[in-house]
């Protein structure tokens, strides 16, 4: 039975009824619409809008209907979409009494409502998923403070830094996207019921009192902006798709890190996957999927924003088309979140290879240029001497660490203190700017980056 039959002399067509239906996906809306529809109707009996023990009874079987769905004795089927569903659920149970529901109501306030109260939730569980994520990454660069690696700019070895130092970049940027969800959350948690269809409704209702029921600080301020703004979706999609940027660059990152060439990393087992036809093969498929799956994400982002651009207002039906966007990106990350955090506390990094790794690659030419400007040299001057340093070197089959203390002699003023001031370690315990790699550096930034965390 459609809500709206009364105005129609014809069936809908079959096709058509299918093609309008949402059930399908809105569906897992229920209980964020009878948690709506249960605060609309305390809000209804107690103005005096429809009797109160009436209001006590739809109350009261909404939170039956509840249940049932949850246990699985009521199916949501057979419905244009899930207000629909429990409105005639209600009534089927309650007979004309369930029918006073939707006074003051429409559907149009009620489905932005939903969403509104689905993506609270959403949020709060990204925030607490990227919290894990990111204890996980604190936890693993405490234990890596002195691990030596290789910074990479254009994936070339730049400079000695830390294991310690990598992981807290992502940290951080886990942190930031803390940071989107929260400021997304302050534009979701707006109610918008009382907006009606368009206009609002004549009804004497209290706004303030649904939003006190659900728990909102403030409600929309225009009827009109409040059934056709999606913009706290877009947040969360955008908030979302960024999320996904950081989590495909670091899978990137694993990707190259577990390969035969690097050997940085080893995935666990229950982390990887084989291959159905060369036996030795262990793939890094779940960061593979994460970095692929950011495209869906992106895709879901850039579909709301498409959806969006050309609607006249107030509500279109276009707007229906939020949902299975937002509930994707959702899925998508929460999946992404909790795989790459089981992933990373049972991955091995294997220190002892990029301890070796830092040394090739001329990865300490910037200290010894430094190194020669400490000894009064302008620092472009030893830049050009370091580079035809590293020349040598790779004409004569040498590294900087294996250079004779003659050979350093004839390019400029070195004393046999360079071998030290060459090491990774040094170059690294030497950096003790803000947001530098030396040990207490990190331990500073790690604690901030927890306190962070906590508060949040
Ligand atoms: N299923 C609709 C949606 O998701 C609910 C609102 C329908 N409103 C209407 N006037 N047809 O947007």
């Amino acid at each position: 039975m459609k809500l709206w039959s009364g105005r129609f002399e014809q069936e809908v067509d079959k096709a058509a009824d299918s093609f309008n239906s949402s059930l399908s996906f809105d569906k897992r809306l229920y209980r964020c619409d009878i948690t709506g529809s249960k605060a609309h109707c305390t809000m209804l009996g107690e103005c005096g809008i429809i009797p109160a023990d009436e209001a006590k009874k739809i109350v009261a079987e909404l939170d039956a209907i509840l249940s049932d769905i949850e246990s699985g004795k009521c199916v949501m089927e057979n419905a244009e979409d899930i207000h629909s569903f429990v409105e005639n659920e209600l009534v089927s149970r309650i007979g004309a009494i369930g029918k006073k529901l939707h006074t003051g109501r429409s559907r149009n306030d009620q489905v932005a409502l939903d969403i509104r109260l689905y993506l609270r939730e959403a949020v709060k569980n990204i925030v607490l998923q990227t919290k894990e994520l990111i204890k996980t990454l604190v936890g693993i660069a405490e234990s890596n403070l002195d691990t030596i690696m290789p910074a990479f700019t254009h994936l070339q070895k730049a400079q000695p830094t830390t294991l310690a130092h990598h992981l807290a970049a992502y940290a951080e940027m886990f942190c930031r996207d803390i940071d989107r969800f929260k400021n997304a959350y302050s534009r979701i948690n707006v109610m918008p019921l009382g907006s009606g269809a368009c206009t609002s409704t004549p009804y004497p209702i209290s706004r303030e009192r649904v939003a006190e029921l659900l728990g909102f600080p403030s409600v929309t301020p225009n009827s009109m902006d409040a059934v056709s703004d999606r913009d706290f979706a877009l947040d969360f999609l955008y908030a979302s798709a960024v999320a996904m940027m950081h989590i495909s660059r670091f899978s990137e990152e694993i990707i190259i890190w577990s390969s035969d060439e690097y050997k940085y990393i080893e995935l666990s087992d229950s982390f990887s996957t084989g291959s159905s036809i060369m036996p030795q093969k262990k793939n890094p498929d779940m960061n593979e999927l994460m970095r692929g799956k950011t495209g869906r994400v992106y895709g879901d982002l850039m579909c709301l924003l498409t959806v969006m651009k050309g609607i006249p207002l107030a509500y279109d039906k276009d707007m229906q088309e939020d949902k299975e966007c937002v509930f994707d990106s959702y899925d998508t990350l929460n999946a992404c979140l909790t795989v790459l955090n089981g992933l990373l506390k049972e991955a091995k990094f294997n220190k002892q290879r990029m301890r070796e790794s830092t040394d090739g690659g001329f990865t300490s030419a910037t200290e010894c240029a430094d190194y020669l400007a400490s000894r009064g040299v302008p620092f472009r001057d030893a830049h050009s001497i370091i580079g035809q340093l590293v020349v040598y070197c790779i004409k004569n089959g040498k590294t900087l660490q294996t250079l004779t203390l003659e050979e350093y002699k004839r390019f400029g003023n070195f004393d046999k203190d360079i071998y030290e001031a060459i090491k990774a370690e040094t170059a690294v315990s030497r950096r003790k700017a803000i947001g530098a790699p030396s040990h207490e550096c990190m331990v500073a930034e790690l604690s901030e980056i927890k306190k962070r965390i906590s508060e949040k």
